[in-house]
């Protein structure tokens, strides 16, 4: 994407539809595929949890994908310009200024898991194990590592360097995924692993709930990066001639099939180590590194594996500081170097405290708030989850019935004509999405949002339990180690 140019009528395109597709899965596959599905599914239950997930992703996720996309490319401007530009009232430019909190506050507290990815990679090269308690309660070890990944990021949104990211994400990215396939085949034949098999592929399906529903769709969300703005900021980069179906289609499918494989790198080796999957943020730190001792040479996987975390991590804080870029960029459109390093700096700054979260300070790590426990924990509930959700209806409201699905439509036929064209059984796609947008996104988001108000009943909202057999003994350390 050329970035440097940001005049009124040309803000940068991507160069291509790789190019396209390699920045958005970047921003799709990052820590919310590896870090955290792994722990959220482990704390909701395991295979059920997966499939509402699923669900989530393919009826609810990618209609809304279009949504952003479509109305990134049709206005070309940043989430608060998109609904300005087309029409939208203040709720929804008020809608536009939350994305731009999501993004900004998200990345205050993923700069701090980036950096843990950091330090476990510097670990695996000097051969040192980490306990995960110990390594995260050390403020003086986390803020450096945090601080560098936030100056990384900074770097690559105000040089405008996003073409070499473009370039080695094409290299990189199928290499952890190679990475992954490896790390798989250990886990799955270390001893004990096919009770790991079974908690992740057989659903039970007494354990979906409210609070289950509403975990998956706001772990959908953040994984897709969608209903943080973050797509509309990198639709408004596409050329009308890209596919908005096919393209919105291979990101979502890259990002879950990263996503899927990350629980079988996890769960498998839980399992054998007698952890407890419901262990919480901890859980893909603590179980990696003891699935790489177990592994020939296993610090050489283990370096590689979490540089490429590391990266992974980076493609997708970029997006985040670049959406509150573009917003000071669409005003002004000298502002990008010094937009990114003030906004940088103040998200290091707030980010402290989450660094602070896992044991550095007592009051951060014990702060309650929204069900959450610690500072992180509190700010991944309220703009990981809520607002992202809560931006989605909004967003589902405003393309449903305000700017309506045929300006939606008219813009992805753009570059996909057979999208209003009457498909299977006379009808066409576009009929089939614009059901979804004007009537199933809304209501569904709707319900899981009131039901995690507690308006439908107190019960449902309680958290799921893992089994007792699920449950490993209470002395076992390993668990304890990743809390
Ligand atoms: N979608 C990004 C991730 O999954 C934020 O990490």
């Amino acid at each position: 994407m050329n970035n440097q140019d940001s005049s009124e009528e040309n803000r940068g395109q991507w160069g291509s539809k790789l190019g396209f597709i390699m920045a958005a899965a970047g921003s799709a596959v990052g820590l919310g595929n590896i870090w955290r599905f792994p722990y959220v599914t482990g704390e909701n239950g395991g295979a059920a949890f997966v499939l509402v997930y699923l669900a989530c992703v393919f009826f609810i996720g990618v209609p809304l994908l279009y949504v952003e996309l479509s109305l990134g490319r049709a206005s070309g401007r940043n989430p608060v310009g998109a609904f300005k530009k087309t029409g939208g009232g203040l709720p929804f430019i008020l809608t536009g200024v939350l994305c731009l909190m999501a993004c900004f506050f998200v990345l205050t507290y993923y700069g701090v898991i980036a950096g843990w990815t950091i330090s476990y990679a510097w670990s695996e090269v000097t051969q040192s194990s980490l306990v995960f308690s110990e390594y995260t309660s050390n403020t003086a070890s986390v803020l450096p590592v945090f601080a560098v990944f936030i100056a990384l990021t900074i770097w690559i949104v105000s040089a405008g360097v996003e073409k070499g990211i473009e370039k080695w994400s094409k290299i990189l990215m199928p290499l952890l995924f190679v990475m992954m396939v490896v790390i798989i085949v250990r886990s799955l034949t270390l001893d004990g692993a096919e009770k790991g098999l079974k908690y992740y592929l057989s659903p039970d399906f007494s354990k979906i709930n409210g609070k289950v529903v509403l975990m998956a769709l706001g772990q959908a969300f953040f994984s897709l990066s969608v209903g943080w703005g973050l797509m509309i900021t990198y639709g408004s980069y596409m050329p009308k001639s890209q596919n908005i179906v096919t393209n919105g289609l291979w990101v979502a499918s890259a990002d879950t099939l990263v996503a899927i494989l990350a629980g079988f790198m996890v769960f498998p080796a839980v399992f054998a180590f007698g952890m407890d999957p419901g262990a919480g943020p901890g859980l893909t730190f603590v179980t990696l590194p003891k699935v790489f001792a177990q592994m020939p040479a296993g610090w050489v996987f283990g370096t590689i594996f979490f540089c490429l975390l590391s990266v992974a991590a980076l493609t997708s804080s970029i997006s985040m500081l670049e959406v509150p870029v573009s917003y000071f960029v669409d005003k002004k459109s000298s502002a990008r170097k010094k937009s990114a390093i003030i906004v940088g700096i103040v998200a290091f700054l707030i980010g402290i405290p989450s660094a602070m979260s896992k044991g550095g300070s007592e009051f951060f790590s014990n702060l309650e708030f929204f069900g959450k426990t610690g500072f992180l924990d509190i700010m991944d509930q309220v703009f990981g989850t809520l607002a992202l959700i809560f931006i989605s209806l909004m967003l589902s409201i405003y393309v449903g019935w305000v700017w309506k699905p045929a300006s939606a439509i008219k813009e992805i036929e753009e570059g996909c004509p057979w999208f209003s064209k009457p498909l299977v059984g006379g009808i066409a796609p576009s009929q089939v999405w614009a059901f979804f947008i004007k009537y199933i996104c809304p209501i569904v988001i709707s319900l899981v949002l009131l039901n995690a108000l507690g308006i439908f009943s107190e019960k449902e909202s309680e958290p799921a339990e893992p089994t007792p057999e699920e449950q490993t003994s209470p002395e076992d350390n390993a668990s304890s180690e990743s809390q």
